[in-house]
């Protein structure tokens, strides 16, 4: 059956009134108090907020790392609460690529080791993993140092080898929870141009930042205050590097129109 192109896609990601609490002790924390948004696919947006606000809280659930207390998460147009715990991973894996403030790359392991990761855990063959992380490792300009390891690399070069390591199995989003937020501001700059480069290449992009450079360049803001999306979001600039949806996103990682249980990840009904 020949794919219908003129469907209208669903919102990448899409949140319903999403809330999330957790327990402490006799009462409850509540980090999200009712969170609604959608993010298309090609968009970059950055989210921005005061400490404990609940922007990371919100970049797990978008993540799939945690699920909401109440409240509907859509991830592109499948209610992810249909899924269970390992069409979860398989979907995350295959669809997101993360960066953390702090790296999260192993030591121990090389650059091309740490990015060939993911792939591992999408089945990808030996050679062909360290074929991609090596490709990879090249996109964001590391190729001489793809032997070192994480400990021999400046802090700079090892968020863009977590940025390669986000990107290499072709994700539809990458979610960065600051990523600048230990580096420099020359690093810094780096790290986000790097960014700006891959989203203009067609990634999709969720980035949390107190960086307001960063902010400033993103496509839209979103501010997180006490669990609670405020105000309007803006668009952030007003020219040419404005960052709008692309017309031309081209994730790798495409949702099938027949839905994600063309690819054994719908929730089967
Ligand atoms: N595992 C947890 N158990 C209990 N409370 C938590 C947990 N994780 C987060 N919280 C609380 O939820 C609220 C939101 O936390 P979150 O980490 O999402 O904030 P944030 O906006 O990312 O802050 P920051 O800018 O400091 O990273 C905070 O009040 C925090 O203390
Ligand atoms: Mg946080």
């Amino acid at each position: 059956m020949a794919a219908d192109t003129t469907a209208p896609q669903p919102p990448l990601l899409e949140g319903r009134g999403l809330t999330r609490t957790y327990p402490m002790g006799d009462s409850e924390v509540a980090a999200l108090r009712g969170v609604d948004f959608r993010i298309d696919m090609g968009e970059n947006v950055a989210i921005i907020g005061p400490s404990g606000s609940g922007k990371s809280t919100l970049l797990h659930i978008l993540g799939l790392l945690d699920r909401p207390s109440a409240g509907q998460y859509l991830f592109a147009g499948v209610d992810t609460d249909t899924l269970d715990d390992d069409r979860l991973a398989v979907l995350r894996n295959r669809a997101i690529g993360f960066v953390f403030q702090s790296f999260n790359l192993v030591s121990g392991e090389s650059a091309l080791e740490n990015v060939a990761s993911p792939l591992v855990y999408a089945g990808v063959k030996r050679k062909e993993r360290l074929e991609r992380a090596a490709e990879a490792l090249v996109r964001v300009g590391l190729s001489d140092r793809m032997h070192h390891d994480p400990s021999q690399l400046s802090g700079g070069q090892r968020q863009r080898v977590a940025i390669a390591r986000a990107v290499v199995t072709q994700p539809a989003v990458v979610l960065a929870d600051e990523p600048t937020g230990n580096l420099d501001s020359s690093s810094s700059s780096e790290v986000f141009e790097l960014l700006e480069r891959l989203h203009g290449e067609g990634l999709t992009l969720v980035t949390i930042t107190h960086d307001p450079r960063i902010a400033d360049r993103a496509g839209r803001i979103v501010s997180v205050e006490d669990g609670r999306i405020v105000g309007a979001d803006r668009p952030a600039l007003d020219d040419e590097r404005a960052f709008a949806p692309h017309d031309d996103a081209r994730p790798g990682f495409v949702v099938p129109p027949a839905g994600l249980d063309a690819i054994g990840l719908g929730d089967g009904s």
